[in-house]
């Protein structure tokens, strides 16, 4: 559905990252953990799709965090709280085919922020929260305060394991119990963690990321190959059972 939002909060989370708080009454009631918010951004022609970290449908608020990458998400970072946001929202599928009650959430980088919102609703949820380095670690305390345990991983070892997300997934496979693992995150990272996961005989879901356009399956920009063919990310994921996910493609 689409919503005139309001900003209520722009928050730094790093140089480069942000936090934003908007109004947003219908989509926070509708919102599923791993669903999209695709955003208007003034100024620019075609929506930026962002995973919904968070949402409160008893506040009518939903959390979106970003990197500034390019132009759009240059020009999101500089909202002022008052300003008007069209959202499209909630787009998508999420994790909503998790079958397992204790849920282990790896999420590298940016790919953190849908998983928080998912972590809510897992009976038991674990995170393994993956970094290049340490200063760029965001958001540890909110997923502290949701999950029974946090992990944290940095490439360089400048914080917590020293190593890639899929060698910390394995030595936790290894020492604890997991129904079902969801990844987000670079597309190298969930295919080394699904195939650790899958090994394992865990169900495993990805959050995929595709370049979009229109956000409501008709353009066909989002595409991604998969064992039962052409997907289209917006409306058909970003959630895909790993299964199911070409990473040759
Ligand atoms: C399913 C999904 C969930 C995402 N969730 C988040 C999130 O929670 N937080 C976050 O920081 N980023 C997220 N991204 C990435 C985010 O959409 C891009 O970083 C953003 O669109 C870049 O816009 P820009 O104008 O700054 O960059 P530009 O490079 O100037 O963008 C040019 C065009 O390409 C598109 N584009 C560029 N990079 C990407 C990308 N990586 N994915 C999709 N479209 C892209 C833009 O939307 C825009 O239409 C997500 C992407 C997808 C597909
Ligand atoms: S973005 Fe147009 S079909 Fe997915």
């Amino acid at each position: 559905m689409l919503e005139d939002t309001k900003v209520v909060s722009l928050t730094p989370l790093n140089d480069t990252t942000y936090s934003l708080i908007l109004s947003a009454p219908e989509i926070a009631k509708a919102a599923r953990a791993g669903q999209l918010a695709h955003v208007s951004v003034p100024g620019f022609l075609l929506r930026r799709p962002f995973g919904i970290c968070d949402a409160d449908a008893k506040e009518g608020t939903i959390r979106l965090c970003f990197e500034v990458r390019g132009d759009g998400t240059e020009a999101l970072a500089r909202v002022k709280v008052g300003d008007t946001l069209s959202v499209n929202g909630a787009v998508g599928y999420g994790f909503e085919r998790i079958k397992g009650r204790r849920v282990l959430f790896v999420g590298g980088g940016i790919g953190i922020f849908p998983l928080l919102y998912a972590a809510r609703f897992a009976g038991e949820s674990t995170a393994a929260l993956c970094f290049r380095d340490k200063s760029r670690v965001v958001l540890a305390q909110d997923f502290a305060k949701i999950c029974k345990e946090i992990f944290l991983a940095t490439d360089d070892g400048s914080l917590g394991f020293h190593g890639y997300a899929a060698d910390l997934v394995r030595e936790l496979i290894a020492e604890h119990e997991y129904d079902d693992v969801c990844v987000c995150g670079p597309k190298i990272m969930m295919q080394t963690v699904s195939e650790v996961a899958l090994a394992a005989g865990l169900d495993c879901y990805v959050s995929l990321e595709e370049r979009m356009g229109c956000g409501v399956g008709a353009c066909l920009a989002c595409v991604c190959q998969t064992m039962l063919g052409q997907k289209r990310v917006c409306i058909d994921g970003p959630v895909f059972d790993a299964k199911e996910v070409r990473w040759d493609a």
